[in-house]
This record gives C-alpha cells, sequence and structure tokens, in this order.
C-alpha cells in the first residue's frame, strides 16, 4: 500500500515537472546482442549523449556473434560506457529521473548485464526502472530523427534477429501485421555474405559488393506466404543463393569479384521487391499515410532509397532513421522507455532477462 502510495506520489512530480518544463532526464541501457549501450535522453525524443561500443571486432573472427563473448565483453565495458554517456550528457547519476533497460528479447547471457546494471542504479538511485521491448525501441528510434512523427504509422523492423511489418498503433501499443517465417532479413544477410566469401558482419558487406554488380544477373525466388501475405520467408532465397554457388562451383568457376557482385545485387534486389511488395499493400489495405523502417538492415541505403521512392509514389511519408540510430543503440531504448514510463510502466527489482521477450 505504501509503495502504491510512493509511486502516485512520484507520477504526480514527474508530471509537475513536465509541465514546468523540467522534462524527464532517463539515463538508458542496451545490452541485447553485441553492441554494449548507453544514452541519456529528455522526455525520450531529445539526445543528450548516446554512448556505444560496438564488439564486431571480438566476433569477426568466427563469422557471428558467439554469446559467452558478447556477454563477457558487456560486463567488462558497461560501467565505462554508461560512464562515457554521463559525461557526454554532462550529468551524474543524481541528475537522472528514471533508468530504462533492454529487458528482450536478444540474448540471455548479455540481456542480464543491462538489466542487472539498471537494476543497480534505480536501487541505489532510488529512481523508476523501466523494462524495454528492444523492437519497440528500434521504432521509437523515428521519434528521435523526426520530432514531428506521431503514430499511427506503419513500420518495417529489419534486423539481424527480427523482421516484422507493425502498426504502430500508438507510442506503446503494436499490431504485427507480418514477420518472418524464418530467417530474419540481416541473418540472411549475413548468411549470404559468409557463402560468398565477404564476412562478417554481412549486411554493410554484401551492400558495398552490390554496388558493382547486376541486380539481375540471377532470378531467385520471391517468396510469398499464402496463410499470411505480408509474411517473409528468407529461406527461399537464401537456398537459391547457395544452390548457384555450389552449382559454380562444381562446375570450377571461380567465385571472382564479378561473381560476389552479382550475387550480392541480385539477393539484395530480392529483399527490396519483396519488402517494397508488401509495404505497398499494407499501406493501401490498412489507409496509412505515413511509414517508417527500424533496424540494422534499415541503413542499407539501396533499400531505403527503394523504399522512399516507392511510399512516396503511393503518396505517403517516409521516415527512415540515420544509420547509427539503425543498428542497435541505447537512445532508442530511451525513448522507447520514456513512452512507456509516462504511460505508467514500472518495472521492479525482480525485472529478468526475457530472450524470447514477445511484442504482443
Ligand atoms: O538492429 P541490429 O543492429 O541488431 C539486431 O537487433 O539484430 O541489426 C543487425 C543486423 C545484422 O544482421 C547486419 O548484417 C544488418 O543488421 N545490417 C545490414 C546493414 N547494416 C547492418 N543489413 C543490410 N545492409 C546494411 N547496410
Ligand atoms: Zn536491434
Amino acid at each position: 500500500m505504501a509503495k502504491i502510495k510512493k509511486e502516485k506520489k512520484l507520477n504526480r512530480l514527474y508530471k509537475a515537472k513536465e509541465k514546468v518544463g523540467g522534462g524527464i532526464t532517463m539515463l538508458s541501457i542496451e545490452t541485447s546482442c553485441d553492441e554494449t549501450a548507453a544514452a541519456v535522453t529528455v522526455n525520450g525524443r531529445q539526445v543528450l549523449s548516446n554512448a556505444i561500443y560496438s564488439q564486431i571486432d571480438l566476433h569477426t573472427i568466427y563469422g557471428g556473434v558467439v554469446p559467452e563473448i558478447a556477454s563477457r565483453a558487456h560486463i567488462e565495458k558497461i560501467n565505462q560506457i554508461v560512464q562515457k554517456a554521463l559525461d557526454d550528457a554532462g550529468k551524474t547519476l543524481d541528475d537522472m529521473d528514471a533508468v530504462a533497460v533492454t529487458y528482450g528479447p536478444g540474448l540471455v547471457g548479455a540481456l542480464l548485464v543491462g538489466v542487472a546494471f539498471a537494476k543497480a542504479v534505480a536501487f541505489a538511485k532510488n529512481i523508476p526502472l523501466v523494462g524495454v521491448h528492444h523492437i519497440k525501441g528500434h521504432v521509437c528510434a523515428n521519434y528521435i530523427e523526426y520530432p514531428e512523427l506521431e503514430p499511427p504509422f506503419l513500420c518495417l523492423v529489419a534486423s539481424g534477429g527480427h523482421t516484422h511489418l507493425v502498426k504502430a498503433v500508438s507510442y506503446t501499443d503494436y499490431e504485427i501485421i507480418g514477420r518472418t517465417r524464418d530467417d530474419a532479413a540481416g541473418e540472411a544477410y549475413d548468411k549470404i555474405a559468409r557463402a560468398i566469401g565477404l564476412g562478417y558482419p554481412g549486411g554493410p558487406k554484401v551492400e558495398k559488393a552490390a554496388h558493382n554488380g547486376d541486380p539481375h544477373a540471377f532470378e531467385f525466388p520471391r517468396a510469398k506466404i499464402a496463410e499470411n501475405p505480408y509474411d517473409f520467408s528468407f529461406s527461399g532465397v537464401k537456398s537459391a543463393v547457395l544452390n548457384t554457388i555450389n552449382s559454380y562451383k562444381m562446375k570450377g568457376i571461380e567465385i571472382d569479384e564479378k561473381f560476389q557482385a552479382d550475387i550480392a545485387a541480385s539477393f539484395q534486389q530480392d529483399v527490396v521487391d519483396t519488402m517494397k511488395e508488401r509495404v505497398l499493400m499494407a499501406l493501401d489495405e490498412f489507409g496509412m499515410d505515413k511509414f517508417a523502417m527500424a533496424g540494422g538492415v534499415a541503413s542499407n541505403q539501396t533499400l531505403r532509397a527503394a523504399l522512399k521512392e516507392a511510399v512516396e509514389g503511393a503518396g505517403a511519408s517516409f521516415y527512415c532513421p540515420s544509420p547509427i540510430l539503425c543498428t542497435d543503440n541505447a537512445a532508442m531504448i530511451g525513448a522507447a522507455g520514456y513512452y512507456e514510463f509516462i504511460n505508467g510502466k514500472r518495472a521492479g527489482l525482480d525485472l529478468n532477462a526475457v530472450p524470447g521477450l514477445k511484442l504482443e
């Protein structure tokens, strides 16, 4: 009872603070995969700092993220990154009104580092703790880039672990229209990159190689899902690419730069076409006039340009954050965390990492 009273009092205090323009200053933490990140935001959309330590170099030799290495690296870096975020913002922990943290989905050991750190801050400073869904964070990166953007809008979230077409119905509520049946788009990029010898991380490398290739050199299958035309599947195109590579190898044909470029460009064309088709269909069927992109794959310039042209051609507005806000970062968790916070969401000190956390 006393706890509820205290929370009500705190909520009134925050509301009063917002009214006088003080703003909610929030520390946010993101450690769901291979980026150790912390940020300080005011009212979600104003970013005072956005510190990121990317572990890519640690995982490159293994050709992908090694969960145990990721968790250890988060433990080693989290203190420094949070301190950097506070220093860059010119703030201390005493200035924080709340702390937000990604608690899923992601790698359990990686998530736990951020969750434990955030809980320690919340306890030590006696400030509210907010658990944030990683995908909601990706979507909310758009609020940082576009101060005028308001829900509802259609959003394509394409990352290493997820490919979702969602309706952002409010700042905190989402309806899933389509999702991948197998690999995520980023995962497919990573696998294709490995198959043609480009290494990890695949997305940027495939994109670069594709610039010199012919997008129609190979015609890979465009997946269609009978039960839900908005769902995605990237396993068919992945198998088709692998079969093409194997048949070339069996014929003794060398995998040279031209071949790499043509495979990369043809695969990318497949991704662009399947995404464009679903987005245009959804804009029309759901009568949406705004479309946003989010997630690591949204940093792909070819995909951005193709979707921008298609969406604007259909009379809708196009939004896509800068590449640094597309890939994993904590500012986006601050944006999503702020809206959860003003919506009254609070986590207890028993908050746990939920690796398979669902959006609904
Ligand atoms: O959102 P993100 O940083 O982490 C996850 O939540 O998964 O996304 C990482 C994924 C990786 O699979 C990476 O290959 C892909 O995003 N990615 C790209 C590009 N940059 C990163 N995919 C295509 N083109 C890019 N330029
Ligand atoms: Zn992500």
